[in-house]
């Protein structure tokens, strides 16, 4: 018989985090933490520090191997619990009707591993990704390393060449949205990390999203990337609707949930 008292194995992870100014005090600061907390485990990775929780992905084998792969950049190991989330919902979304959506996809990590975690090639839906995926001086966004690889857009193809769902739109978003968007969308994730995509892109989007279509903002909750907030909020709220900050910095709206 188990015991009601019989816990779950003790996890924890450390992985990067950003914006930090003094790398020697965070390391000190984490260290006299743990201390303060042992014997339970931390969760300290992408700006999300915490402790006694189940941290259920972690026992996920699928979650477990992606924290492992070494052939995966470590900054984009450490945003596991952000993966998990957009993998909860992408889920929930096959079920809803349309296509599914990303805004922003620099090398695809987060695709790939999405297509991996569900079935979604069995559901008959397209995967629609858009992506500059060249970086001019002029640019406004991050300057992500991966942008000045002369071959990005060719890798990104190349990595989804067996995926007849996959699409893969090169060029400035929202103007790439006016030449290809679907009539229906079920899930769209936007992570462009500058409001003026953003803002185009959420005002085309919101009309063709389904009754339960979901979208995850990845930059939402993150301060530095709050002039994004200031510009999302206002088009969600002429919906009835609003976002949901969640504590990895993504935000999270569902529109009319319940309603057919
Ligand atoms: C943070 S990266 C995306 C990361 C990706 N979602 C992942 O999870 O691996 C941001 C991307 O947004 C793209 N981007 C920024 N502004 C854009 C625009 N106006 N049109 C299309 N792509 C844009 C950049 O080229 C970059 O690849």
């Amino acid at each position: 018989m188990t015991s009601r008292d019989e816990r779950l194995t003790m996890l924890g992870m450390k992985g990067p985090v950003f914006s930090v100014t003094d790398p020697e005090k965070y390391r000190k600061g984490l260290k006299l933490l743990e201390e303060a907390i042992a014997p339970l485990a931390i969760f300290a990775s992408d700006n999300l520090i915490t402790w006694n929780r189940n941290l259920s992905f972690l026992h996920d084998n699928f979650y477990h191997e992606f924290i492992n792969d070494k052939n995966i950049d470590q900054k984009n190991r450490a945003i596991v619990w952000r993966l998990y989330i957009l993998v909860y919902f992408a889920q929930i979304a096959l079920k809803v009707e349309g296509d599914f959506m990303e805004l922003g996809v620099l090398e695809g990590i987060t695709v790939e591993q999405v297509l991996k975690k569900i079935n979604f090639e069995e559901s008959e839906k397209n995967y629609y990704l858009y992506d500059l995926f060249d970086w001019k001086d002029d640019y406004e966004h991050d300057p992500h390393r991966e942008l000045k690889d002369k071959n990005l857009y060719s890798k990104v193809k190349n990595k989804f060449k067996n995926y007849e769902c996959v699409k893969i739109i090169k060029g400035k978003v929202p103007d790439t949205l006016l030449k290809e968007i679907p009539d229906k969308i079920a899930f769209a994730h936007i992570d462009m990390n500058h409001p003026d995509p953003e803002e185009g892109a959420l005002k085309m989007i919101l009309p063709r999203l389904s009754n339960s279509g979901i979208i995850v903002f990845d930059d939402y909750g993150w301060w530095s990337y709050s002039a994004q907030k200031k510009v999302l909020d206002p088009i969600v709220s002429d919906y009835g609707l609003s976002i949901l900050e969640l504590p990895t910095g993504q935000g999270l709206l569902i529109k009319n949930h319940g309603k057919s």
